[in-house]
């Protein structure tokens, strides 16, 4: 099986690339400017030249607060793009991956008995902001053009690049004190686990969407009391609302999936958000 990645250079790129290497899979890793996902003959050469089985699409962009004010650049890398990956990849009969968003969902869970759960892969989308729609456009084109596709969702990820756990550890340099919300709960989610679903995902022919996301949930707040806490960094740090810490673009208060559609394939790979972030703190310090 040959795979030819898109977006190698961003954070679930390079652990994907880091997967495949030690897997010793053929594969190709691409990103932007020479495989833009806009540019559907650029890619097309691309493709035919590689001739994988599988392509994994990583590209994408993810800016939220960019989006908000570069709608027209969202719409055309993260819905059109996919769209033209779908033709070309159902044309040439190849499996197309591509990764999306917990905010193609509304924030706010599903209400149900009395008690907000977790969303599900059957549960209706309904985006919030520009990068949401963009992302919830690109399912929907994958959706319609492609014939193999697996559409993983993921949430709160954190690898090799810009992420929330190294922006904590970067102002904990020159911070006595933080301010965290806590309000908006969803659960950190390592690249390590999510590439290794992704992987696992492209042995069947399960074609379909999933949640991909580490187990458990917690608030922003929590995530940043538990990096300092396995860090033992010594730092003041104080909840906040959202309406405290105001943002650009709406964050989602509830983000958090269930992966339920791999649990019923038995390929459920994902460690407690804990666990992972452990391991990812370990290799931060090692590199
Ligand atoms: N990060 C999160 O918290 C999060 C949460 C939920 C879902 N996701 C989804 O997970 C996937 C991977 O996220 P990530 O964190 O690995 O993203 P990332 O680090 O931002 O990587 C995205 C990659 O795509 C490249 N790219 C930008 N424009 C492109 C274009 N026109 N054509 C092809 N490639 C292009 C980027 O290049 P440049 O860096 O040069 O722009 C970058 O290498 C994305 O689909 C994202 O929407 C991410």
């Amino acid at each position: 099986m040959k795979i030819l990645l898109t977006g190698c250079g961003g954070q679930l790129g390079r652990e994907l690339t880091r997967q495949l290497k030690q897997k010793g899979t053929p594969f190709a890793g691409y990103d932007i400017p020479e495989f833009d996902i806009t540019d559907k003959a650029a890619m097309a050469a691309i493709i035919d030249r590689e001739n994988p089985d599988v392509v994994i699409n990583c590209g994408a962009m993810t800016n939220v607060d960019g989006c908000e004010t570069q709608e027209a650049a969202a719409t055309a890398i993260n819905g059109e793009g996919p769209g033209k990956l779908a033709e070309l990849t159902a044309e040439r009969d190849i499996v197309l991956v591509h990764v999306s968003t917990d905010y193609v969902f509304d924030g706010k869970g599903i209400s149900e008995n009395g008690r907000i759960r977790p969303y599900t892969e059957a549960d209706p989308i309904d985006p919030q902001t520009v990068y949401g729609k963009s992302k919830a456009l690109g399912e929907k084109l994958v959706k319609e053009n492609a014939e193999k596709y697996f559409i993983v969702r993921t949430a709160w990820l954190y690898g090799d690049g810009h992420n929330f756990v190294k922006t904590m550890l970067k102002l904990a340099e020159n911070h006595d004190k933080l301010t965290v919300v806590a309000d908006q709960v969803g659960s950190p989610t390592s690249t390590v686990d999510l590439a290794r679903a992704i992987l696992a995902l492209i042995e069947t022919d399960a074609y379909g969407i999933y949640h991909g996301t580490c187990e458990g949930m917690c608030s922003w707040y929590d995530f940043a009391c538990e990096i300092f806490k396995l860090k033992g960094i010594d730092i003041d740090v104080a909840p906040v609302t959202s309406e405290e810490y105001p943002s650009k673009t709406p964050r989602p208060k509830y983000s958090v999936l269930e992966n339920a559609g791999l649990a019923a394939l038995g390929l459920n790979v994902f460690r407690p958000w804990r666990d992972a972030l452990v391991d990812y703190l370990n290799w931060l310090d090692e590199s």
